[in-house]
């Protein structure tokens, strides 16, 4: 599957067992969004993220304590703060898993001046199959493309941990920000039994 997204870059090469790379981001004028192309045939990722001048954007891991108060504040407010968990339990498409937690979570956020603009995280649900959850991109600086390019640092990272599929199930309002990366719907959308929604799945092979 290969996905291309138009504009100059710096373009480097990897293979899936490379580090994952520390991302310069901010390319925040969706036009110029980076390249980003996955071609598992062949097992390589190529991406680019553009250097913009003026800008100070970079995408770093934090904590789940910081995600989780950011979570709780911004994404969840209705729910208590010990409810808000590492993980999810939740397998794709149906049912729950416990085991779930015993992967390793990775928080990303996207860090502008010292200020966290920008958070998402990302874990294993079974072999192979990796989960994004819990994107958030601070009202200010919506639109700019800061959502894509937390999804594509989060693509990388289920890419470094051998996944071959990456799934979500988000509210329908930021689907179309899934989707610029990729991602397909792959249910109805699910409007009983959602905190926040209307939900649906979405998935992208890798
Ligand atoms: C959804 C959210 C993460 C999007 O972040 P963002 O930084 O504004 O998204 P981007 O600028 O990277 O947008 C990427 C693409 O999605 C589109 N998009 C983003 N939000 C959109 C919206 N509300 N309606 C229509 N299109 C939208 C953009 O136009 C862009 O498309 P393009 O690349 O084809 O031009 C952000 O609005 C948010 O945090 N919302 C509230 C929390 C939330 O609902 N989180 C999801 C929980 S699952």
């Amino acid at each position: 599957m290969l996905f291309n997204f138009g504009g100059e870059s710096e373009i480097r090469t990897h293979d899936r067992l490379a580090p994952m790379p520390v991302f310069k981001t901010g390319a925040f004028n969706r036009s110029a969004i980076s390249p980003f192309s996955i071609d598992f045939p062949c097992k390589i990722v190529y991406y680019s993220i553009l250097h913009m001048s003026n800008n100070n954007f970079e995408i770093q891991h934090i904590t789940f304590e910081q995600i989780q108060s950011i979570w709780k504040e911004n994404l969840w407010p209705s729910r208590e703060t010990n409810e808000i968990k590492t993980h999810s339990s939740m397998k794709f498409m149906q049912g729950y898993d416990m085991k779930i937690y015993e992967s390793i979570a990775t928080y990303f956020s996207i860090v502008n001046n010292g200020k966290i603009v920008a958070v998402n995280s990302g874990f294993q649900t079974a072999k192979y199959e990796y989960r994004s959850r819990g994107l958030f991109v601070f009202p200010e600086y919506r639109k700019r493309g800061i959502g894509k390019q937390i999804l594509l640092a989060t693509i990388e990272q289920a890419v470094k941990e051998r996944s071959r599929l990456i799934w979500s199930f988000p509210r329908t309002n930021s689907l179309q920000t899934y989707q610029s990366v990729g991602f397909v719907q792959c249910s109805e959308i699910i409007y009983e039994d959602v905190i926040s929604g209307p939900n649906c799945y979405v998935k992208l092979e890798l």
